[in-house]
């Protein structure tokens, strides 16, 4: 028996949110340099799309590159932006081929144009797939992002376009980057680390949260078909009581 067959095809979370972490430490291990980790961890991009698409997950979203990853030194961001860009346009023909939907969010104007260009590309030739849409977070945080939409409701009650009164999470909702899909059910992070690193803080209010030892670029199907079983063996009760939820 295959472990996706035990996954059952009615309670598949729409939404995932992944937390793609320990690119660094696996290409450390195999005494490579970091970059050498992120050109495998495409492959596991690759795997778990398509993991996702086949037990009928709607939307997956993937933590690409945090406002933070800036930081790091020059020559890694490079290649990442290289390494993106290389992607996107490799992998354009098969995002078709697939019925994926590319997305972007974060403060995509602080990437580097050629980057920001394929990237809207990518974006405007798979608009009209409509199997999974994959979400790339690309300098992305999402306390830079609650900054903005606050920005942005603040210049609205200024105009005098919204009351204060009428300010409901709906509202915020429409302000934040990820307008238009649902709040991830699941959230994932490889590595062995069990933080959120400001990633998707609104959103995964109630996203049940899943840790892996496995490092980024060895996560495979299986591994996500793991998380999802794991996700659909626990009871979430959005504040409610046990039997209320699953009365006996
Ligand atoms: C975290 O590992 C990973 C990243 C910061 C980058 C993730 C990017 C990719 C997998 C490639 C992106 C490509 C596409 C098409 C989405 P880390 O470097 O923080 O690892 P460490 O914690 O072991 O140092």
């Amino acid at each position: 028996m295959e472990l996706s067959d035990k996954i059952d095809r009615a309670r598949v979370p729409r939404h995932i949110a992944v937390i793609m972490d320990g690119n660094g430490r696996w290409a450390q291990r195999q005494g490579e340099m970091r970059v050498v980790g992120h050109s495998h961890g495409v492959s596991a991009v690759r795997e778990t799309l398509m993991a996702a698409s086949e037990v009928g997950v709607r939307y997956l979203t993937l933590y690409a590159f945090s406002t933070e990853n800036w930081n790091r030194p020059q020559a890694e961001v490079n290649a990442l932006m290289d390494l993106l860009v290389r992607t996107l346009m490799s992998e354009l023909d098969s995002l078709n081929e697939n019925g994926v939907r590319l997305n972007a969010i974060g403060d995509l104007d602080s990437l580097p144009g050629d980057c920001r260009e394929t990237l809207q590309q990518a974006i405007d030739r798979t608009s009209m797939n409509d199997r999974i849409t994959l979400t790339l977070a690309l300098s992305y945080s999402a306390r830079w992002e609650m900054v903005r939409m606050v920005r942005r409701l603040a210049e609205l009650v200024r105009t005098g376009d919204i009351d204060p009164a009428d300010i409901e999470e709906t509202t915020l909702e429409e302000h934040l980057c990820t307008i238009g899909l649902p709040d991830p059910e699941l959230l994932v992070r490889t590595s062995g680390e069990q933080r959120i690193s400001n990633f998707l803080l609104w959103q995964i209010a109630y996203a049940e949260l899943y840790f892996t030892d496995v490092l980024w670029p060895d996560f495979k199907k299986d591994d996500l078909f793991a998380a999802i079983i794991a996700y659909q063996n626990r009871e979430r009760r959005f504040g409610k009581i046990s039997e209320q939820v699953s009365p006996q």
